[in-house]
C-alpha cells in the first residue's frame, strides 16, 4: 500500500481497563475519550485523510442505561471541547448512525458542527454512533428501491447510497481492546481493508503505536507487492516464510 487514506478504529477495553484498576466501567470510557483527540491530531499529523471511530454500536443499546449516558454525555463534551480545534484544522466533522435517541442539544451541537465544517478540505473526522453495518446496508438498499423501484442495484449505487458515500473504502482497521472481530462495523467499506488486532487497551493507545500500525501496515504490504515476481515453487515458499515472520512481528507488537 502506497499511502494509508481511510483508517477505521474499533475503540474497544474500555471496560477491561477499569476494572483491572478496580474502577467503574464507565471510567474507562472517560479515560477512553480524553485519548481520542491524541490519536485525531496524530492522524492529521500523518497526513491520513480520514479517520472513522466507533463510539456506539447499535448493540451497545442493550448496555445498563447508566453506560448509555455517559457515552451520550462524553460525545457531548468531546465537540464542547474540541470544536475550536476541528475548525482551526480544517477538520470536517461527521457522524454516522442513529443519533435520534440522543438529547436535542446534543443532537443540535453534531448538526452545527457537522454544517460549520462541511466544506472542510483538511481531515475527514468521522464517529459512528448508534451505528450498526447492516442497518447502514439495508439503509443503501431501501433509498436505491425507493427511488429506482424495479430497478436492479450494483455495487456503485450501493456504495452511494452509504451514510457517507465519499469517505470511500477503509484501508485498515485496527481494533484495540485484543479480540479479533468486525463487531458490525463499516461492512461494506472494510472489503479490502488491513486488518490489525492489538492488545492494547483503548485509554492506553498512543499515537506512537497508532503510528507505528500505519507504518508497519504500509511497509507489510510493499513487500507483498513482490508476489507479482514469484517465479517458482522456491520463491512461493520464501514469500509464505517471509508472511509468516511478519504475523509474528504483528503478534509481538504488544
Ligand atoms: C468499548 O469498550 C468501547 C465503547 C463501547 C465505546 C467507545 C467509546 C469511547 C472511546 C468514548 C466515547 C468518546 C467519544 C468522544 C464519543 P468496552 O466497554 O466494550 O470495553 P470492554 O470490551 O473492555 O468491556
Amino acid at each position: 500500500m502506497e499511502r494509508v487514506k481511510h483508517i477505521a478504529i474499533i475503540m474497544d477495553g474500555n471496560g477491561r481497563w477499569a476494572t483491572m484498576r478496580n474502577r467503574p466501567r464507565v471510567w474507562g470510557h472517560i479515560r477512553g475519550s480524553a485519548n481520542v483527540a491524541s490519536i485525531v491530531e496524530e492522524a492529521d499529523r500523518l497526513g491520513i485523510k480520514a479517520l472513522t471511530l466507533y463510539a456506539f454500536s447499535s448493540e451497545n443499546w442493550s448496555r445498563p442505561f447508566s453506560e448509555v449516558r455517559v457515552l451520550f454525555s462524553l460525545l457531548k463534551k468531546f465537540i464542547k471541547r474540541e470544536r475550536a480545534r476541528i475548525i482551526n484544522n480544517k477538520i470536517r466533522f461527521k457522524i454516522i448512525g442513529d443519533i435520534s435517541e440522543l438529547p436535542q442539544g446534543t443532537q443540535e451541537l453534531i448538526r452545527e458542527l457537522e454544517q460549520t465544517t462541511a466544506y472542510n478540505q483538511g481531515l475527514k473526522l468521522t464517529f459512528a454512533f448508534g451505528y450498526g453495518g447492516r442497518a447502514e446496508l439495508v439503509y443503501a438498499m431501501n433509498q436505491f428501491i425507493t427511488q429506482n423501484p424495479g430497478q436492479k442495484i450494483n455495487e456503485k449505487d450501493l456504495s452511494n447510497g452509504l451514510y457517507c458515500p465519499d469517505l470511500g473504502d477503509v484501508d485498515l482497521l485496527i481494533r484495540t481492546g485484543g479480540d479479533c472481530r468486525i463487531s458490525n462495523f463499516l461492512l461494506w467499506q472494510l472489503a479490502y481493508a488491513e486488518l490489525f488486532f492489538t492488545q492494547t487497551k483503548w485509554p492506553d493507545f498512543s499515537p506512537a503505536e497508532f503510528s507505528r500500525i500505519v507504518d508497519f501496515v504500509t511497509r507489510r504490504e510493499r513487500r507483498f507487492g513482490t508476489i507479482g515476481e514469484v517465479s517458482d515453487l522456491n520463491e512461493a515458499q520464501k514469500l509464505a516464510e517471509r508472511n509468516r515472520v511478519t504475523i509474528n512481528q504483528q503478534l509481538g507488537t504488544h
